[in-house]
C-alpha cells in the first residue's frame, strides 16, 4: 500500500476516533457477530429465537410489528443494492442524483412505515406492565437503538437534501465497498468530509452487527420469510 497516494493525502484530516470507528470497528463487529453466532449456535441453541409475546398481548399487535418489519426489510435491502453495487453497473441506466433521489424517496417512504410500527412496539413493551415485566434488558435495548438508528437514517434524509447532486451517496457507497473489499485505508479516504449525522448513523449500524448475536436480532438469520404471512401460533385460547 503506497500511503503517498495521493487519494489517500485526505487520511490526515481524520481523526483517531474516526480511524477506529470506520476502518477498523467494522472488522471487529464482523468477527464478533460470526463468532458469537457460531457459539450461540453451538452452546445455546435454545436461547435461539425471538420470543414471542402473543400470550401476553391485551390488544391484537400484529399490525405493529408487521409495519415495523415491512419497513425495515425494505430500508434494508434498499442499503444493501444501493451501499454495494458498483458504480459501473447501474450507470447506464440511472444517474448518481437520480440514485440519491430515489434511495430518499423509497427509504423515506419505509423508514416512516417502520417508525409507526417502532412506535407502537415501543409503546407496548415499556408500558404494558406485564410485557414490559417479562422482557429481558436486552429485548429492550434492541428496540430503543434500533429506533435511534431509524431516526439517524431519516436525519440523513434532511441532511442530504442540501447536496443533491450524488455525491456524498457515492462517497458512502465507496467507503461500504471497500470495507467489503478489506481495503480500509481507501474505505476511510471516502468517509473523510461527510458530515456527522452519517458517520453516528454509520457508527451505530457497526455496533447493531456488534450485538447482533446475543440478542434477539440472531432470529433474522434464521427466520424463513413465510414465517411472516403466516398465522401466530397459538399459545393460549382465550
Ligand atoms: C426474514 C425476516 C424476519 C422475520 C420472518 C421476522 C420475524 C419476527 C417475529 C415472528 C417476531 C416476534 C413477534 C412477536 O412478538 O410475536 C419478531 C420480532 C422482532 N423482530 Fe423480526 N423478523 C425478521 C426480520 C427482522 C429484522 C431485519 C429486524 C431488525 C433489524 C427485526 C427485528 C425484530 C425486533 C426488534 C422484534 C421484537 C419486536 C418487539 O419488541 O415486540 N426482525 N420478528
Ligand atoms: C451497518 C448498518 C448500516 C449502515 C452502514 C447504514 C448506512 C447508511 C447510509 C450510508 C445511509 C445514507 C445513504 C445515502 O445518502 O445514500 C443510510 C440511510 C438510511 N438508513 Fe442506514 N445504515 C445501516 C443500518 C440501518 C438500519 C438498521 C436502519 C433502520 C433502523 C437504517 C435506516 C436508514 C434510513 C431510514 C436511511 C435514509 C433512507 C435511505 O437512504 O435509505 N439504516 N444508511
Amino acid at each position: 500500500m503506497n500511503i503517498s497516494d495521493p487519494n489517500l493525502q485526505n487520511l490526515a484530516n481524520l481523526n483517531w476516533l474516526q480511524i477506529f470507528l470506520f476502518g477498523i470497528y467494522p472488522y471487529i463487529a464482523l468477527v464478533v457477530a460470526i463468532i458469537g453466532t457460531w457459539a450461540r449456535f453451538d452452546l445455546s441453541q435454545y436461547s435461539w429465537k425471538t420470543g414471542s409475546s402473543q400470550m401476553l398481548r391485551k390488544k391484537n399487535m400484529r399490525a405493529a410489528s408487521n409495519l415495523f418489519h415491512i419497513g425495515i426489510i425494505g430500508i434494508l435491502l434498499g442499503h444493501f443494492v444501493g451501499l454495494l453495487t458498483p458504480h459501473w453497473v447501474y450507470e447506464p441506466f440511472i444517474t448518481a442524483p437520480q440514485k440519491q433521489l430515489l434511495a430518499m424517496v423509497a427509504g423515506g417512504i419505509a423508514g416512516v412505515v417502520c417508525w409507526i410500527g417502532m412506535i407502537m412496539l415501543i409503546i407496548r413493551r415499556f408500558t404494558d406492565d406485564r410485557i414490559s415485566h417479562t422482557s429481558s434488558m436486552s429485548d429492550k435495548l434492541v428496540l430503543i437503538i434500533l429506533f435511534v438508528q431509524l431516526n439517524l437514517g431519516l436525519l440523513t434524509i434532511v441532511a442530504s437534501t442540501s447536496h443533491m447532486d450524488g455525491g456524498t451517496m457515492m462517497q458512502l457507497a465507496s467507503w461500504a465497498q471497500n470495507i467489503t473489499v478489506f481495503r480500509p485505508l481507501q474505505a476511510l479516504s471516502s468517509i473523510e468530509g461527510t458530515s456527522v449525522v452519517y458517520q453516528l448513523h454509520i457508527a451505530l449500524g457497526i455496533t447493531l452487527i456488534l450485538i447482533f448475536p446475543f440478542t434477539r436480532l440472531i432470529h433474522i438469520i434464521s427466520a424463513p420469510v413465510w414465517y411472516l404471512g403466516r398465522r401466530y401460533q397459538i399459545v393460549r385460547q382465550k
